[in-house]
């Protein structure tokens, strides 16, 4: 969708369109929780050391038609794409989780519910949609193997632990905002007379609310735990070190996302794209690694299974098509996704998403 207009200037992306589409329909306060970082201004950098890597394109090659299908996690997907957990959807859109999840279910990719997601995990699951079940591992361990029972009962077919969420960091924004839940938002996963403390008191109740609820100080010995009870794909995400990458093979995962959660969580930490490649590397195919956080087109998509990626989970994005015009919203963001992609592919001369992977990338440095 990338394009040049008369001015010489690029022409805005569908998906940049539905981000001002989002600002316009959306409160301060929501949409700064959006698009919020732990430093500001936000997810930047991760969207501008993607956007600047090269890749060296292929000629000759008659690599046409190009396909998107894509092998992730052992199941097919008709891109190699996934939606993102994120929390409390329902302040984007009355349907919240569900008519995102029904999108995903419309472009045939998995959709991650969150453990803080606004809809029950019974509601998601009806969509149809494949679902993957992220988990924040909360400080009484009865509610997490209840978590995974539920998810397991939903049908489920992968977990995904995140692990860069001690504590939730502090978000100038949300503390600036006061950001609490409006009345019809709520941790639908987690109902528990504790859990209103996201509605009240000053700066973040939001981040409040989290702090209060999960375990701040997880080790290997809980991901042993629960690759004990839980039999399908087990996903790390929120990997940046090669070294946590090959300990999370080690402990039995099937894949890591190497990602800085949007520049949400350790304000420090490097651009995440940058990690794809010594992660990709150090795990030499022991486990798949997936990768989020700064993914704004079909062409971020290419430069990640260019770097070592074999799918992407889409976070911000989703959540603007979701604000923008619900299910629809979301569903034309991830077709954008994909067709951009199919259209880098045609242009780099891939037929699949195995050519591309043997590119070559310039201009993204660990
Ligand atoms: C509003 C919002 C809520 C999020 N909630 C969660 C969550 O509940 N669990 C989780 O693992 N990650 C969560 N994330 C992080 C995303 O899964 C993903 O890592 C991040 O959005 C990727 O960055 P990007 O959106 O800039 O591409 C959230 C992100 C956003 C923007």
């Amino acid at each position: 969708m990338t394009g040049v207009g008369t001015g010489g200037a690029p022409a805005p992306t569908e998906i940049a369109e539905f981000a001002e589409r989002a600002r316009s329909a959306l409160s301060t306060a929501v949409w700064d929780f959006v698009a919020g970082g732990s430093t500001e201004p936000g997810p930047g950098a991760n969207e501008a050391v993607l956007e600047a890597m090269r890749v060296v394109p292929r000629v000759l090659t008659g690599a046409a038609p190009v396909t998107t299908r894509a092998r992730v996690l052992g199941g097919w997907a008709r891109a190699p794409l996934a939606v993102a957990p994120m929390a409390y959807q329902c302040l984007l859109h009355p349907d919240g989780e569900v008519a995102a999840a029904a999108a995903a279910h419309d472009n045939g990719v998995p959709y991650v519910v969150s453990t803080l997601a606004s809809r029950t995990l019974e509601d998601i699951a009806g969509t149809g949609a494949e679902l993957w079940f992220q988990l924040y591992w909360v400080a009484d361990e009865g509610r997490v193997r209840d978590l995974v029972d539920r998810a397991r009962d939903a049908g489920c077919r992968a977990l995904v632990l995140s692990v860069d969420v001690p504590v939730m960091a502090r978000r100038p924004r949300d503390v600036r905002n006061g950001f609490r839940l409006p009345p019809h938002v709520r941790a639908a996963l987690l109902q528990n007379p504790g859990d209103e403390a996201h509605r009240a008191g000053a700066g973040s109740a939001v981040a409040r609310h989290t702090n209060a609820l999960f375990h701040p100080a997880l080790t290997w010995d809980h991901v042993e735990r629960l690759r004990n009870w839980w039999e399908g794909p087990l996903v790390v995400k929120g990997v940046l070190d090669p070294r946590d990458a090959v300990l999370a093979a080690d402990h039995g995962a099937e894949a890591v996302v190497v990602s800085n959660h949007g520049a949400r969580q350790f304000g420090a930490a490097p651009a995440a794209c940058t990690r794809i490649g010594p992660v990709a590397g150090a795990v030499a195919g022991r486990c798949e690694v997936l990768f989020d956080s700064g993914v704004r087109s079909g062409m971020d998509v290419l430069r990640a299974l260019v770097l070592g990626a074999s799918g992407v989970l889409v976070g911000r994005p989703v959540l603007w098509g979701l604000a923008a015009d619900g299910q629809r919203g979301v569903a034309r963001v991830l077709e954008a996704l994909r067709s951009e992609l199919a259209e880098a592919l045609t242009l780099a001369g891939c037929a699949d998403l195995a050519s591309a992977r043997e590119l070559r990338a310039e201009g993204v440095r660990p």
